[in-house]
């Protein structure tokens, strides 16, 4: 190894003769060489210079080899310069003690100089063989953690732009037969005005004793007053598949490549609109009731598609954390003490944030998961029902792409609350 033999070694030795021998043979040897003469005068030195290895006498006037050794291992900047004791021949109990304070290997006095020169070899060429290797480690770490970030932003564009074309595509469909009752209805809703003046004709102009009993079984009375109800109410039902058709599409839009002034109330109440189904009423218990308490926000720069997410990320895992407190008890129970999802926003007081809380009544989050629940692949839900990656995607959306931070407060058994903020 070329670089070797620019080594710097430092000498710790009290005795000068010594210290003169060590010294003029490893400069032969080619080698960089600092001598220091006791512990103290060491330690000094090795603030200003960081030789790659030190011989160290173990009896010395002051601090001793081992205290000296002590004292550069607790050190970060010297505890990875590996040190060479200096022992007389017949101290077992020293060269077990040095090893044992961190010490890679010991030389025995007096010197036999080819000794010396094999251990100090060996030992540098373990160290910088060390160094790499660390190298190559924190290399290694550093993919890794790339790697796996990586695979979250695909698994995260996949799952959102998937979802998106989903519902962008269930929007469209249901567009076009909407559209179609609701042209056919302003005509529907005419013809049938003009049948009924038509009807009412024939009722007092031309009514036969056939005519007028026909009009008895079908309660025609009836009939002609309840049909314009009737086809009010398809009106408004042609409405509110429209409003629904607008909805998807709001939360389909995954707009990822630039931020777009947006209404987060909109996003919200799509989603929810989205998840109606699983809030619904069903056999085992009464519906979750979602409590929104909006304030007046203005229209936010950001990635629309990738805040619908996160709503629904958080709403999902509400709706999760209420089923499972629902466990074990009875419809009875549950109507007694209601599930419920409260969604509140507003502008923080110093008007630069707004902030979004989304908190249910379910069973909260135990303090030894706490600090785990943002972690990629962390779940507590069974295989199949969670894959671990609803918050840690939420957790990048909203602190990495938004600037924005996002915390949660639980206490175990009082439900739990996830507060987002976000630049205005
Ligand atoms: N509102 C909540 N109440 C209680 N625990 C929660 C709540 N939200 C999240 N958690 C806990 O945090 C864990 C991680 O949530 P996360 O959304 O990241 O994954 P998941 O819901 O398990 O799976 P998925 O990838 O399908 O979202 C959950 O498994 C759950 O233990
Ligand atoms: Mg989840």
């Amino acid at each position: 190894m070329l670089s070797d033999k620019q080594n710097l070694i430092m000498i710790v030795e009290d005795n000068p003769v010594n210290a003169k021998v060590l010294f003029e043979f490893l400069q032969a040897s080619g080698f960089r060489v600092l001598v220091a003469k006791n512990g103290e005068s060491a330690l000094e030195k090795l603030q200003l210079v960081s030789p790659d290895l030190i011989l160290l006498d173990i009896m010395m006037p002051g601090i001793d080899g081992f205290e000296t050794c002590r004292r550069l291992k607790e050190e970060k900047s010297t505890r990875d310069i590996p040190v060479i004791f200096m022992t007389a021949l017949s101290d077992v109990v020293d060269k077990v003690k040095g090893l044992t304070l961190g010490a890679v290997d010991y030389i025995t006095k007096p010197f036999q100089p080819e000794d010396v020169l094999a251990r100090v070899n060996v030992h540098l060429k373990l160290c910088h063989l060390n160094q790499k290797l660390e190298q190559r480690a924190a290399e290694l770490t550093a993919t890794v953690a790339q790697l796996k970030h990586s695979q979250q932003r695909l698994v995260e564009s996949e799952k959102m732009s998937s979802l998106g074309q989903l519902v962008a595509g269930i929007a469209h469909e249901i567009n076009n037969p909407a559209g179609f009752i609701e042209g056919n209805l302003t005509y529907a809703q005419k013809y049938m005005q003009d049948l009924i003046d038509h009807i009412h004709l024939y009722k007092n102009q031309a009514s036969t004793p056939e005519i007028a009993q026909h009009a008895k079984k079908i309660d025609l009375d009836f009939l002609l007053e309840d049909f314009p109800h009737i086809l009010t109410s398809m009106q408004q039902g042609v409405e509110r598949i429209s409003d629904i058709s607008v909805s998807l599409r709001t939360f389909a839009r995954a707009d990822s490549t630039v931020k777009i002034p947006f209404n987060i109330h909109d996003g919200i109440d799509s989603t929810i609109l989205i998840l109606k189904h699983r809030l619904k009423a069903c056999e085992t218990r009464p519906a979750i009731e979602v409590i929104r308490n909006y304030g007046n926000l203005p229209e936010v720069k950001c990635f629309a598609g990738q805040l619908n997410q996160v709503f629904m990320n958080l709403l999902a895992n509400a709706i999760d954390a209420l089923e499972e407190s629902n466990e074990g008890r009875s419809y009875q129970e549950i109507e007694k003490n209601p599930n419920y999802i409260k969604v509140k926003t507003n502008v923080t007081e110093d008007k630069n944030f707004i902030s979004i809380k989304i908190k249910d009544n379910g069973l909260g989050i135990p303090d030894e998961i706490k600090s785990k629940i943002f972690e990629h692949l962390f779940t507590t839900k069974a295989v199949g029902k969670g894959t671990g990656l609803g918050l840690s995607i939420t957790h990048q959306i909203i602190v990495e792409n938004h600037g924005g931070s996002i915390e949660v407060n639980s206490l175990q058994g009082h439900g739990s609350e996830f507060v987002i903020t976000l630049p205005i």
